[in-house]
């Protein structure tokens, strides 16, 4: 595939002009998202963005490269041109997000929160926390990130259950099992966390009836908001089926003021920083994406299968 001229757009525009030093084979565009036009896209053949502009249209595009780990801005309930290339950046998303997931659930296994009211109280309040080994854990999704997530929790000790769609087993979970069969592990389940991407399968995966089979599990979101019913969340938090939820992500970002989370005691609201790509990251997948592009590689590594939607 040739590809010769490349718009470059979204908030890391400024900074990956350095790309164009690197590569003198290319023209670029880099421009912010609200003045990229209809007309951009009837001069280029590549397009780099976190999500399609309003005025996104295929026309000439051959390429298209996601700067975050998640395609669903582009695939979602949109239509995508066959023979245009999805790739997408794979960075240390799985790390930071492993990070994010080990800090709230340590500091729940420490009980922080309570300690820090005791504090307040000036109460000398003993009691035995629970370690790590202790608890099963459970991730939707064996992906790069689940599988990186799931490596970190093991190597404390903790018992980590994957759910996939095939169940193919894989080494970084104690087992893996197929999402049809998931209902068996829920209620064993200390915590439960999503690291799925979204598509038609996942929307609204976490609603009343998987909720339903828990015994006071804490919830994680790291995956996308639509994949849960946030009110089938909240019904589960007051019956007691979810402890407490841990959400970096929403079902529309930023999480509306006057949305009940907010003020929720049990509920923890980050703005969707579990894994924000950082400028090396983005540089070096872009690079390595081109690089495979024009040594005529058949397959190219961060491809996706838009027929899957990840
Ligand atoms: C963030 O959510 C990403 O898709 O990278």
């Amino acid at each position: 595939m040739d590809i010769k001229k490349i718009i470059v757009t979204g908030r890391m525009y400024k900074d990956l002009e350095q790309i164009a030093l690197l590569d003198n084979k290319r023209e670029y565009t880099f421009i912010p998202e609200a003045e990229v036009s209809p007309s951009h896209f009837d001069w280029a053949d590549g397009y780099v963005a976190f999500k399609p502009t309003e005025s996104f249209h295929f026309a000439r595009l051959r390429w298209v490269h996601a700067l975050g780990a998640g395609v669903d801005s582009f695939l979602y309930n949109r239509e995508w041109k066959k023979d245009v290339l999805l790739t997408r950046t794979v960075g240390s998303f799985g790390r930071k997000i492993g990070e994010y997931c080990l800090s709230y659930i340590l500091a729940d296994v420490q009980r922080h929160d309570k300690f820090q009211q005791y504090q307040t109280q000036r109460q000398w309040l003993p009691s035995q926390q629970k370690l790590l080994q202790q608890l099963n854990i459970v991730i939707f999704g064996t992906g790069t990130i689940g599988k990186e997530v799931a490596r970190m929790l093991r190597s404390f000790g903790v018992t980590v259950y994957g759910i996939s769609r095939s169940g193919a087993s894989n080494c970084h979970f104690n087992r893996v099992i197929p999402i049809t069969e998931v209902h068996s592990l829920l209620a064993q389940a200390d915590w439960v966390i999503n690291t799925l991407p979204l598509t038609p399968i996942t929307e609204k995966l976490f609603g009343m009836h998987l909720f339903s089979y828990l015994h006071g599990a804490g919830f994680i979101n790291v995956g996308r908001g639509a994949s849960v019913d946030e009110n089938a969340l909240l019904e589960a938090i007051e019956r007691g089926q979810v402890r407490r939820a841990v959400l970096d992500v929403f079902r529309e970002e930023p999480l509306p003021a006057q949305s009940p989370m907010w003020a929720h005691p049990n509920v923890v609201i980050t703005p969707h920083i579990s894994a924000v790509t950082g400028l090396d990251e983005a540089m070096d997948s872009l690079l390595a994406v081109l690089g495979e592009i024009d040594s005529g590689q058949e397959r190219i590594s961060h491809s996706v299968d838009v027929s899957r939607g990840y």
